[in-house]
């Protein structure tokens, strides 16, 4: 009849065997959209977008993860870290195993404990006292006997109130074992001391065990504990800044760093133990 559609009653069969069709069309598509836009085996073309919009959304969680990763890293046994330009001969034995950056373990300090390797060497804080010597500090220029200075951070400048850049950047403050005699010797062990190029010869073929028992006789005389900060920055301090060259006014920002504000505030929210008389 006229007007009228021509076929409207087929068999229910057809219905569901043109919805498969659909649903196999609608995959293929899906299939091929992927290939083209995401997938690795495809031209990828959608994939830097993806990429750009997952760099919107940092994590600070992730991103504090990552520096934890940097520091293991940092820290890890076998590796090495290069002691500024210095050759392997005369750097401190430690940084055969320990890195710039080997404190870790307290959140609170940890950082701030790194920052002074920067001018100090380890044993500065770490080394162990003597029955019968003294221990003076004094800065230890690796290629001079008697570094005369000026050193890193020990005076102002008086136009800017920044410290005043120096030229030797490689003397750190380091302890001498003084006798009653005013014999002084050096309290640090260099790379080029038999035990560590011994140690740097055979340590591939050592079993952690037998690391273990060469750490400790590198640790002979190290303190697990480094000074606290109030063992330097106060006014009974065990350094001599006027010896060690730090001027008037630089000697009393260090020794009254906790009055200034500073330490307060790092006493307050970062290391309630640490100042505790
Ligand atoms: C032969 C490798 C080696 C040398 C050399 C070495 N250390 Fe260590 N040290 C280690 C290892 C391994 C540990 C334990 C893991 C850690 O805490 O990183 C350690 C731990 C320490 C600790 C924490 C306390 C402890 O006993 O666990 C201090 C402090 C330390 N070392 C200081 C030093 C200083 C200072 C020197 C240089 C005089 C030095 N180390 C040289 C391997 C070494
Ligand atoms: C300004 C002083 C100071 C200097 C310099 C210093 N340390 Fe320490 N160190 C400390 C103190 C304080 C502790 C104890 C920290 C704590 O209780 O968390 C410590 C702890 C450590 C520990 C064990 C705890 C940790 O955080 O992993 C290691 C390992 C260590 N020192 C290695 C070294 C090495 C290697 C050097 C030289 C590159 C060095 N230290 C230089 C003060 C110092
Ligand atoms: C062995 C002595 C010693 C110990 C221990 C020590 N410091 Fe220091 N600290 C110094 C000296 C010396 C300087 C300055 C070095 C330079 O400028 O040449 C300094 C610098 C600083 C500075 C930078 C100040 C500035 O004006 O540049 C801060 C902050 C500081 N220390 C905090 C601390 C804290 C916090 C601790 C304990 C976790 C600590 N120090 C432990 C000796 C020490």
């Amino acid at each position: 009849m006229a007007g009228e559609p021509k076929r409207l009653n087929h068999p229910k069969s057809v219905y569901v065997i043109g919805f498969i069709f659909k649903i196999v069309t609608l995959t293929v598509l899906i299939g091929a959209i992927y290939q083209v836009t995401f997938s690795p085996h495809g031209p990828a073309v959608l994939v830097p977008i993806q990429k750009h919009y997952e760099e919107g959304q940092k994590s600070d969680i992730l991103d504090e993860v990552r520096r934890q990763e940097e520091y293991e890293k940092h820290r890890h046994f076998h590796n090495v870290v290069e002691y500024p330009s210095l050759p392997e001969s005369m750097r401190p034995v430690c940084y055969i195993c320990h890195s710039d950056y080997p404190h870790s373990k307290s959140k609170k300090v940890r950082a701030l404990l790194n920052m002074h390797t920067q001018f100090f060497v380890c044993e500065t804080c770490h080394i162990e006292e003597r029955k019968g010597a003294n221990i003076i500090y004094k800065w230890y220029d690796p290629y001079s006997s008697n570094p005369q200075g000026p050193f890193f951070g020990t005076s102002y400048d008086p136009e800017t109130g920044n410290l005043v850049e120096v030229e030797d950047l490689f003397s750190k403050i380091s302890p001498y074992f003084e006798d009653s005699e005013g014999n002084q010797e050096s309290a640090l062990q260099l790379q080029n001391a038999p035990q560590a190029q011994d140690y740097m010869n055979v340590r591939d073929m050592l079993t952690p065990e037998q690391r273990d028992n060469v750490k400790k006789k590198f640790h002979v005389s190290i303190k697990p504990k480094g000074h606290e900060c109030k063992n330097c920055h106060s006014k009974k301090g065990i350094l001599n800044y006027k010896e060690l060259g730090f001027t008037t006014n630089r000697t009393i920002d260090l020794e009254q760093l906790n009055i200034k504000g500073m330490v307060t505030k790092y006493e307050k929210f970062y290391i309630p133990n640490l100042f505790a008389d």
